[in-house]
């Protein structure tokens, strides 16, 4: 009787883990019968193969991976939350998987579970950690040199950002940590305190010395720029933008805008019923505007953070599926949702009250009649608690960016304030009313510029003009 061929374990073991790294997770089954070899055997091959495989799940879920190396990285990334409180917690690990940029999060809290899996590039949760805008730009191009990522920050890839986040963002936009390194900086990160008195000296060096002074672990999205100060004295921690120092049209349209960012979010913060506003503070001094906003997502004096997340991860981890609700917007469709629209989707899928959905439409019609054109999904934020979402975050950046200058050349604009949705009537009337409110403090703001303040003067006409419609709505 001829004997059973020894099996050839080392080239087995090659074929599982080249299968598995072309075409990602299967089965026990399905390599079993793909390898051809018994129960038994296949045990031995994955034990001994075990370094460069991730088994997740147990039973009949078990579901085996080919572990991708990132330079630099561990092979499980830790994944950590900072609280309110200053307290810290793991909410799981982040094993870099194959083929392409593929990614196993495996949940490490209670009640996360159905959080875990797999995605093909990083988890919705981490997206907005990723260095984008203004400060994204500069942020690459610096740690380009020692942090072995692309200079330009269209060419990163999933994996070029983990490595980013893993080694440096000890301070990005919300609550999360990722990695031992980053970890390790936010535990040794000391403010550096700007005090009330002579601000905005130091924040003058501060511009002409960008992008050493930046945090280089805080990457900051939006377009404009700007840096961080810890505001020690006053207890709070800032995004402050600031204008170009200059006298041209575009330098002054900057600041103008500015102006207006602050005077919308005070008008919004003293106007009963409007919806929470991030705090601010102009500065202007020697031909330069400052605008210092108080971030909602620290907690400086105990080293806290609040959890935010954007719309625009928000939706995606329900296109993930990681909610119960089905998806009805494609993801081309979502890119083109705007705030009444994201909050319909977020509401309808049991991801926000009915109370978000409604101030996030009041920000939208308030946003529309001040002419803030990008009222997109990644222009609101979402607090969060281990990912779960608790409410609606202050607004921030209210500004009518209709009238930002497009690659530095000015444009032309003719208001025309849209008309509202009848079923948005209880949110678009006290909207309205906030908007000519701010039309007309900007229209006799000494602060804007001349023309600036005729373009408000205008604009408070059109929105006033808005009243017959208010009136003619269904009550
Ligand atoms: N007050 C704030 N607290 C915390 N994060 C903020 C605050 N304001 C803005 N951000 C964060 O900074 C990003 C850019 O803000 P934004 O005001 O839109 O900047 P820009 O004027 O460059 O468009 C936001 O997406 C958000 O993540
Ligand atoms: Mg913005």
């Amino acid at each position: 009787m001829p004997r059973a061929s020894p099996l050839n374990v080392e080239k087995l073991g090659d074929t599982l883990v080249g299968r598995l790294t072309r075409d990602g997770l299967m089965s026990s089954a399905q390599l079993r019968k793909l390898l051809r070899i018994s129960q038994p055997s296949f045990s031995r091959i994955a034990h001994r193969e075990r370094d460069r495989l991730l088994v997740t799940g147990k039973g009949r879920a078990t579901r085996y991976a080919a572990r991708r190396v990132i330079g630099g990285l561990s092979r499980d990334i830790p994944i950590y939350e900072v609280q309110p409180t200053g307290e810290t917690r793991t909410l799981g690990t982040l094993t870099p998987i194959w083929p392409d940029d593929g990614f196993w999060f495996t949940p490490h809290l209670a009640g996360l579970e159905a959080l875990g899996g797999h995605s093909s590039g990083l988890p919705w949760f981490l997206t907005d950690m990723v260095p984008s805008g203004f400060v994204g730009t500069l942020l690459a191009d610096h740690v380009a040199v020692t942090g072995g990522v692309p200079r330009a920050l269209n060419s990163w890839t999933s994996s070029d950002a983990l490595r980013y986040l893993a080694q440096r963002a000890h301070n990005a936009p919300g609550n999360l940590v990722v990695g031992d390194g980053a970890f390790r900086s936010f535990l040794s990160d000391r403010p550096r305190p700007v005090a009330t008195d002579g601000c905005e000296r130091v924040y003058r060096k501060r511009v002409k010395e960008l992008p050493d002074s930046l945090a280089l672990g805080a990457p900051i999205g939006g377009a404009q720029p700007k840096f961080l100060a810890d505001r020690t004295d006053v207890g709070v921690s800032a995004i402050v933008k600031f204008s170009p120092r200059s006298s041209s049209e575009s330098a002054t349209r900057a600041a103008d805008l500015l102006v207006c960012e602050h005077l919308a979010l005070e008008t919004l913060a003293g106007f009963e019923g409007a919806p929470r506003v991030a705090r601010s503070e102009l500065m202007e001094r020697k031909g330069q505007t400052f605008l210092e906003v108080e971030r909602f997502d620290r907690a400086p004096t105990v080293n806290g953070r609040h959890g935010v997340l954007s719309l625009r991860a928000a939706l995606a981890a329900r296109a993930a599926g990681k909610t119960t609700a089905r998806l009805d917007a494609s993801p081309v469709a979502l890119e083109t949702l705007g705030w009444a629209g994201a909050a319909s989707e977020l509401e309808r899928a049991g991801l926000i009250s009915r109370e978000s959905a409604e101030a996030m439409c009041w920000l939208d019609c308030f946003g529309s009649l001040i002419a803030k054109r990008d009222r997109d999904i990644d222009g609101l934020g979402l607090y969060h608690e281990g990912l779960q979402i608790t409410g609606l975050c202050p607004a921030y950046g209210l500004r009518p960016s209709a009238y930002e200058p497009r690659q530095g050349a000015m444009v032309e604009v003719r208001f025309a304030p849209p008309l509202p949705r009848a079923s948005q009537t209880p949110q678009w009337l006290p909207a309205r009313d906030a908007a000519e409110k701010f039309w007309r403090r900007a229209a006799g703001e000494r602060r804007l510029s001349k023309d600036f303040r005729q373009i408000a003067k205008h604009n408070a006409a059109a929105v006033r003009a808005l009243r017959d419609v208010a009136r003619r709505l269904p009550k």
